[in-house]
């Protein structure tokens, strides 16, 4: 695995196509971060010899600032993972250069949670931003070339977030989360997604390969929710193009497995990140273990993965040791991706007593969804 011991790379100096912060950029792409802007004239009435001194200074000790200094201690692992206790930016330093293929990020959102483990979560927003700035960047010189990198925030970090990779990645997509249940904030629209950004290291993405989803039909007659007209046979049985909007990720699994309060991210979610941008042997990187949804996924999927946590790491051990219950979630989740048709959909038109023989759909799955239904009745 990627871990090694003191010496760090320069970012500066890997060839290839990425965008490299060079010293004489970071004064305005500090500047244009107005986060930085206080640090930075603190710096120049100190009397650095010029902005751009000041600026390289302070890109060198943000990293420092930021860093809690913390024991990394190896609390768990399996044969394709390793899990440590202690804060990411730390273990961030230990990790080569340009080794993860794919690094997803699920940080605290600065809304005063109690995490209950030193983090703060109340930080006034120029101190979130330069705390995140500083892991952004160092998570984005871990990453291969080619390798992705997903940010999970609320849309407010995202705008800050993507602007900042804009400088070292380039930019897929800004997928939104929708989110069922939050609260309304006064004098703004109705929040009802989360941001879930999308970057690459050098453009080109070792790995594409997002599954294709169900048709969208109605839940309680399993009618089709919009209209193919006269290209329903012309349809891919495999489904169709996954979107930029997922509306289909439940907030938590069921409440009987629900590992940790208001944290844990459903794993249908981290399954399609993993299904989009990785393949089986490719390492996976969560900064913020929480519950440790995205290492069990890695986990299910036979992809190796790196872990740490900065509170306690109990609910991700005790997750493993009950791993068997992920997997049949995850195996029921997975029947619902590349076909055309859920089961359910199928059961529920079979119910309404609406057609399926203009649409490709094989005869096997039309017997797992119907048990003794036969195409043949003319559903
Ligand atoms: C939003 S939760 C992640 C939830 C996770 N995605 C899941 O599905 O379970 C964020 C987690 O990051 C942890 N954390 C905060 N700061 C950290 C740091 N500097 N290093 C490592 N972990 C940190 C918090 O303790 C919290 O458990």
């Amino acid at each position: 695995m990627s871990i090694k011991d003191g010496k760090r790379k320069n970012w500066g100096s890997r060839s290839g196509k990425s965008k490299k912060l060079k010293a004489d950029d970071s004064a305005t792409t500090i500047l244009a971060h107005h986060a930085l802007t206080t640090d930075l004239l603190s710096l120049i009435a100190r009397g650095e010899p010029s902005l751009q001194e000041a600026a390289k200074c302070l890109l060198e000790t943000r990293t420092t600032k930021n860093s809690k200094p913390s024991n990394l201690e190896k609390v768990f692992s399996t044969k394709l993972g390793q899990l440590y206790r202690g804060d990411c930016l730390t273990l961030l330093s230990k990790v080569e250069d340009d080794s993860i293929d794919c690094i997803f990020a699920d940080p605290p959102f600065n809304l005063r949670k109690n995490y209950e483990n030193g983090q703060e979560d109340e930080m006034p927003d120029h101190e979130y931003l330069e705390w995140s700035y500083t892991w952004l960047e160092a998570c984005a010189k871990k990453l291969k070339s080619g390798g992705s990198f997903f940010v999970y925030n609320i849309p407010k970090w995202g705008t800050y977030y993507a602007s900042f990779l804009n400088n070292y990645l380039s930019f897929k997509n800004w997928i939104a989360v929708d989110i069922t249940f939050s609260l309304p904030i006064p004098n703004r629209l109705y929040p009802s997604h989360y941001s879930l950004l999308y970057f690459v290291k050098d453009g080109k993405p070792n790995t594409f390969t997002p599954p294709r989803v169900p048709i969208k039909t109605c839940v309680r007659c399993g009618q089709e929710q919009n209209d193919y007209g006269g290209y329903k046979m012309k349809m891919n049985p495999e489904g169709i193009n996954i979107r930029d909007v997922w509306t289909d990720i439940p907030p938590v699994r069921h409440a009987k497995y629900k590992n940790r309060d208001a944290n844990e991210l459903s794993l249908k979610l981290l399954d399609r990140i993993l299904d989009i941008s990785t393949k089986p042997g490719d390492l996976i990187f969560d900064p913020f273990g929480g519950s440790g949804t995205s290492y069990i996924a890695a986990e299910l999927k036979n992809r190796k993965w790196l872990g740490v946590e900065l509170g306690d790491c109990s609910p991700i051990i005790e997750r493993f040791k009950f791993i068997e219950d992920d997997r049949s979630y995850m195996e029921k989740i997975r029947k619902d991706i590349n076909t055309l048709f859920t089961d359910k959909a199928l059961q529920l038109r079979a119910k309404s007593g609406l057609p399926l023989d203009n649409y490709q759909i094989s005869d096997d799955q039309i017997k797992r969804a119907l048990g003794s239904f036969q195409k043949s009745m003319d559903l």
